[in-house]
Formats: C-alpha cells, structure tokens, sequence
C-alpha cells in the first residue's frame, strides 16, 4: 500500500505553538480543489481559520466540548461544506464530492509533514448563524490541521485513546463476490 495512505491518522495531540502558513493550506486546498466530483459540480466549500484569528474561535465555539479539550491546540480549524444546489438546481452526490475533496486534503497534509485530524462532532446548526451560511449550503465536518505535539499534554482518558491500536474490519468481512456476504478476499 502506498506510504501516505499508510501513515495517515487522526492524531489529538497538537503542538500549540506550532503555525501552519497560509501558504501550506494553499498547497492542501488546491489538493482537495483537484478531486473528482459528479459532474465536475465541486460542491465542497470550506472556511478557513487560524489559531488566534476570529474564524478559528467561531468555528472552534460550534465544536462538541469532547473535540474541544484538544482541538484548541491545533494550528488550522478548517469547516467542509457543500453546496446542495447550483443554477441547474439540486446537486446529486454533495457529501461524496466533499469527502473526496477532504480525503485530498488529509493525505497532503502527511506529505506536508502535518497532522490533521476530521470532526463531525459539532453543532451544524450553530454555523450557520457564525458565518451568515446561506440555508441551502451544509456544513458537514471540520477539520484540525497542525503539527505533531506532546501526548503527555493530553487529558488522561484522551492519552489512552492516542496510544491505542488502530484497527480495521478484514477485507472478508467487507468485500463480497458471487453473492452478498460471499467473501472475495
Ligand atoms: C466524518 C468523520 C467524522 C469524525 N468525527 C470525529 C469527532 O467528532 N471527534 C474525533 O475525535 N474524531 C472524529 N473522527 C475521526 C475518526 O474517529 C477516525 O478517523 C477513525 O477512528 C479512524 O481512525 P484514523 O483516522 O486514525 O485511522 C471523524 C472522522 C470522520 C471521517
């Protein structure tokens, strides 16, 4: 398997002084810019915040407290939505294209020495009002971009989980072939 695909994760633990450049999320935005979408609609938007800035602080209140007890160490909050319509009218696939544009993002954050780690955990309905959202557009993750930090800084219980296995299902349980539950692999 490829190296970046490979070393990819979703750290917690942040260097709170590090800073993440405008120039380096330029380079991570182009890279979710460039995925594939239905259509070629697009339908990813972003807003984009750095620590000590306003953007960060209203993206960071919309957060889940359980996001917020590490996330405020991060250099980058970045808030993923999608349009859910155009002037042809409704836009079929808008998660899958902001996924795929986010998967983008997070594996050229590795290549660019950074961490970087997706959240669904906030309150989507509290955005809105933050940055004058129109109601037809979605937020649907936020994401924490920085770099590597202390996990002894962690709280206790978040130490534990930073520490555990990554695990996944096998591929016999996910891949099937002839009929369904019939393992390929
Ligand atoms: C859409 C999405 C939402 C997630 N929400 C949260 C979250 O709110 N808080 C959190 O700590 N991790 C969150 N995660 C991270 C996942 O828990 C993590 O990707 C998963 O456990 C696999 O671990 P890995 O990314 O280290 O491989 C989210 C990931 C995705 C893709």
């Amino acid at each position: 398997m490829n190296e970046l695909i490979a070393s990819r994760w979703s750290p917690r633990a942040f260097d709170e002084h590090a800073v993440v450049t405008p120039d380096e999320m330029r380079v991570l935005l182009e890279a979710a810019r460039w995925a594939p979408s239905h259509g070629n609609s697009q339908p990813a938007r972003f807003v984009l915040g750095y620590r000590g800035d306003d953007t960060f602080k209203r993206i960071f209140d919309t957060l889940r407290t359980g996001n917020q007890s590490w996330a405020w160490r991060a250099s980058v909050l970045l808030l993923g939505a999608v349009i859910t319509a155009d002037s042809r009218g409704p836009l079929p696939n808008t998660d899958y294209g902001l996924g795929l544009a986010m998967e983008n993002l997070v594996l050229q954050a590795v290549d660019s020495g950074l961490i970087a780690h997706q959240m669904g955990g906030f309150y989507k309905e509290h955005v809105h009002e933050a940055f004058s959202m129109p109601d037809d557009v979605r937020p649907v993750v936020v994401v924490a971009i920085g770099r590597p930090g202390r996990i002894e800084d962690l709280p206790k219980d978040l130490q534990e989980k930073e520490r555990r296995e990554r695990v996944r299902r096998p591929l016999s349980e996910t891949v099937f072939t002839g009929s369904w539950g019939q393992p390929a692999f």
